[in-house]
């Protein structure tokens, strides 16, 4: 009877109603992962490479820094490269308050590998040119190869912990282990990452970093000095370890595994099972050999279809050809939850459904902080959380740390990523968004107890025929507290407070967006925002021509007005050929484009917006009418280098062929033919080029006005 009792209070307790889920920041690409600065500022990374920052108290987002990564872009939705690359770690350094130091794990944007480096926010934003390599993991990109995990810990005691998959195409197997030893199979084998002891793949990694670079701690997995195996190893045999989570008090690590697809136990293994696992110290946590509670894989045969030995926890053997470690791996570990698609028998409360398996924190209970999540019966209690189901769920521990209970308590979640603790007691999660790829709409959460004083509610609205004037359409609170509206705006990297009260006036085409924060007298916030369309609110350019035609040869007079400094001014002309539909953009042939998608130029380059690199425009305009120009440039490709457009260098572009790089880069060189320009300058004239390849009667000719901190200006007149 006492039992029963107590269980049903303690779901009363945790139902999912008492949690209190405030979104602070929105509109995300992907989030990948977060972690929070001790002044509670929340990081965040993103998958194509964007770093931002969300200040919680405004709910102001602010990219801070565009690392350049290998990802799958918009541009090449379906490609079967790179599928899971990209931003894929962040952890601030534990002295990050003083140091402005953080951890990032990333696709490298050329080469075949994953880099873990630390940088140095310089002025708040993200210092490329701090990077301190400290190591590389090797990576394979191709077949719809996916699962890199990337999860970065810190320990108390300085310890960093990066969680690596398993690298591999997951797609060829049947569901069950990808063992396939079978040659030019290696993209479907996993017994040469996660089951291979001198890899780096399908692992927790474990190391101290220092001043120059890292050194092992003790009680890694492998003696310091033992043949075939890899030093920085903590834990082997993951397949997809996403998010990694470590108990403070007992250093103790816990990470979700990502399991594989099998819907039925058959002669080639069992069905596929998600894992929350816990490490209690080093250990071989057993894919690609066995899964779950231990239960074996047989070494299938891939030629024949045949199942072999069943792989033997106690002393599990790597077989694999491309294995370059030990044979005979240490014994395998079983997982601490484990689930698969259908209904759990052992963890009924996982439900059943789609599973991506992650493990967030560790609750403790401490009447000390501002907010705790759970009750105090709840102290130590590791919460997990679920990508696809979008569920969180608290796994109390007992005493010696084993699961004593498991429930849920929070439902309807959009892809939860990551859960950090917070110094007061906040939990922060990052929703990845509705989708598998190229999302907008991921969000960055608070998450505190409920019940309790409740949060302001608040609407906005733009004053009527006032420009650039917003009130409070209505404020009201729960508990009837006074509140106070702070507006805040946010210009670029930036956010200033313009006013406390009911109405602001927010400077003429100045910032991007506007926050109105309505604070109670307990001090709880809400937020809401108003998108000011930053693009839009730069003053625009007036550009003014001295003729309505032009011929080619010609020459055109012009004034540009609405600019501070002339210097910045940069006009351009363009001839447009009749035929087709131009819709305002310089675009490369189709085969060009298809090159320079294949050899990822894309990433780094654009045909006519600036991006990491020079836009194609500018360097066709560079080397116009310069004999040389073609050989120059295909060296340039080769050797790679930096200090023509500016600092970043170019990484040696090896990937394209002779013949690739000569038509790429006529085509590019081909721009100048049929543009002029005239820069730093308001007033001058533009050559229109005497020779055109495809002149026809028809055509236009299309100048722009581009400034620095100005909207461009377009004007088209006819060609002769
Ligand atoms: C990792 C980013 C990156 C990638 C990938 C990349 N570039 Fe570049 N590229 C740059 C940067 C940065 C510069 C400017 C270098 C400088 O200032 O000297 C540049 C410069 C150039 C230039 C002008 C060179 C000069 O000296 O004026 C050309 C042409 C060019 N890239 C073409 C390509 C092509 C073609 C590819 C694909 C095969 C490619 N780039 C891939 C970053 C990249």
């Amino acid at each position: 009877m006492k039992n029963l009792l107590l269980s049903l209070l303690l779901l009363g307790s945790l139902s999912a109603e008492n949690l209190r889920i405030d979104t602070i920041a929105e509109n995300f690409r992907d989030p990948m992962e977060i972690s929070i600065a001790p002044d509670g500022s929340v990081y965040v990374l993103e998958r194509e490479g964007r770093l931002l920052r969300v200040n919680p108290d405004t709910g102001g987002t602010f990219v801070i820094g565009e690392l350049p990564v290998t990802a799958l872009r918009e541009s090449d939705k379906k490609s079967p490269y790179a599928r899971e690359d990209g931003g894929l770690g962040l952890t601030l350094a534990p002295d990050f308050a003083t140091s402005q130091e953080l951890y990032l794990y990333y696709s490298h944007p050329t080469e075949l590998l994953n880099r873990l480096s630390r940088f140095t926010l310089k002025g708040g934003l993200l210092d490329l040119s701090s990077e301190q390599k400290i190591f590389d993991v090797i990576t394979d990109r191709r077949d719809t190869v996916c699962h890199q995990g990337g999860s970065l810990k810190f320990s108390p005691d300085g310890l960093l912990f990066l969680s690596t998959g398993d690298n591999t195409n997951p797609f060829e197997s049947g569901g069950k282990a990808p063992i396939d030893d079978r040659e030019e199979r290696d993209h479907t084998d996993a017994m040469r990452s996660s089951g291979n002891t001198n890899d780096l793949r399908g692992k927790v990694l474990r190391i101290r970093p220092t001043k120059d670079g890292y050194e092992i701690p003790a009680g890694n997995l492998f003696k310091l000095g033992t043949p075939d195996t890899r030093a920085e190893i903590y834990v082997m045999g993951c397949r997809n370890p996403f998010r990694l989570s470590l108990d403070p008090k007992t250093g103790y690590i816990y990470w979700g595994e990502v399991g594989p697809d099998a819907r039925k136990a058959d002669a080639k293994g069992p069905m596929g099972y998600d894992e929350i696992n816990q490490a209690r110290q080093a250990g071989n946590f057993g894919w690609p050999f066995l899964i779950g509670d231990n239960k074996p894989y047989p070494i299938l045969d891939f030629t024949t279809g045949k199942p072999g030995t069943l792989t033997d926890p106690a002393a599990p053997r790597n077989p694999g050809s491309r294995n370059t470690g030990l044979e005979i791996l240490p014994p395998a570990q079983k997982a601490f939850i484990w689930y698969p698609y259908s209904k759990s028998s052992e963890f009924p409360v996982m439900e059943s459904g789609g599973r991506n398996a992650m493990a967030g924190p560790i609750f403790y209970h401490d009447a000390k902080r501002p907010w705790n999540l759970l009750s105090k019966e709840d102290d130590h209690s590791l919460i997990t959380y679920d990508w696809m189901r979008g569920k969180l769920w608290k796994a109390k521990l007992d005493q010696n740390d084993d699961l004593e209970k498991l429930v849920k308590i929070s439902d309807g979640l959009r892809h939860p990523m990551d859960l950090e603790l917070a110094a007061d007691g906040s939990y922060w999660l990052l929703e990845y968004g509705s989708g598998w790829y190229f999302n907008r709409d991921g969000r960055v959460r608070r998450i505190r107890p409920g019940g309790g004083n409740e949060a302001p509610s608040l609407e906005v609205e733009a004053v009527a025929g006032q420009a650039n004037r917003w009130q409070v359409k209505s404020a009201s609170d729960p508990e009837n507290e006074k509140i106070t509206v702070e507006w805040w705006l946010t210009i670029g990297t930036a956010e200033t407070k313009l006013a406390t009260g009911s109405t602001v006036t927010v400077p003429a085409n100045t910032g991007s967006e506007l926050r109105a924060v309505a604070i109670d007298a307990s001090g709880n916030r809400s937020i809401a925002r108003v998108p000011l369309n930053g693009a839009n609110q730069q003053p625009k350019l007036e550009l003014e021509l001295a003729a309505d035609t032009l011929a080619p040869g010609g020459t055109l007079g012009f004034k540009v007005k609405g600019l501070g400094d002339p210097s910045q001014a940069v006009v351009r002309l363009r001839y447009i050929a009749p035929a087709g539909h131009d819709s305002g953009v310089i675009s490369l042939s189709k085969p060009v484009t298809k090159t320079l998608t294949a050899r990822l130029c894309f990433a780094c380059h654009q045909t006519d917006a600036k991006s990491i690199g020079p836009r194609y425009t500018d360097v066709a305009l560079r080397y116009k009418d310069q004999p040389k120009a073609l050989e120059t440039l295909k060296e340039k490709l080769k050797k790679g280098g930096s200090g023509t457009w500016g600092e970043i260098p170019m990484p040696p572009q090896l990937a394209i062929t002779e013949q690739e790089a000569d038509a790429a880069l006529r085509a590019v060189l081909a721009l100048g033919d049929v543009m002029s320009e005239t820069t730093g300058s308001a007033a001058g004239t533009l050559q229109a080029p005497t020779t055109l390849p495809d002149h026809e009667p028809g055509g236009a000719w299309e100048i722009t006005a581009e400034a620095r901190g100005h909207q461009t200006t377009r004007l088209r007149i006819a060609a002769e």
